[in-house]
């Protein structure tokens, strides 16, 4: 894993909240457009932020240690927070990855901001938008 931080390996090789959320509030999934690879995220919330994240990724080692490091890191959050969340925060956080790298580091941020999209949609659009689900 040379061009990787500690901080990477040390993720990759001892990933935190791996697994299944049952019952989550929200859920999302998404695919590298690069590479094909594959996050799905979990979460549950409470009083607006997330209080468990857990996450299933099929990727290469900077995937696996970005989906657990921003499991962690989001802890706590609250969901506008996380909307905001990008791939480069992540991975800055981190203390950087290999430039040919950086990519990967997209699957948590977008697959967490699509777990709170897909817990708004669930409670019904806080926006009155309109995207609520129909009884
Ligand atoms: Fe696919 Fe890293 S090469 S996520």
């Amino acid at each position: 894993m040379a061009g990787y931080s500690d901080l990477v390996r040390e993720h990759f090789e001892h990933p935190r909240n791996a697994g299944v959320l049952e019952h989550a509030d929200g859920i999302g999934e998404r695919a590298n457009p690069v590479c094909g690879d594959r996050m799905r995220v979990m979460i549950r919330v409470a009083e607006g932020r997330v209080a468990e994240v857990r996450w299933q990724t099929r990727g290469c080692p900077a995937a696996i240690a970005t989906s657990s490091f921003a499991s962690e890191m989001v802890a706590g959050w609250e969901l506008d927070a996380v909307r905001s969340l990008t791939r480069e925060a992540i991975a800055e956080a981190m203390g950087g990855l290999p430039r040919d790298k950086v990519h990967c580091s997209v699957l948590a941020a977008d697959a967490l901001r699509a777990a709170v999209e897909d817990y708004e949609r669930r409670r019904g659009s806080p926006s009155g938008q309109g995207i609520g689900e129909i009884p």
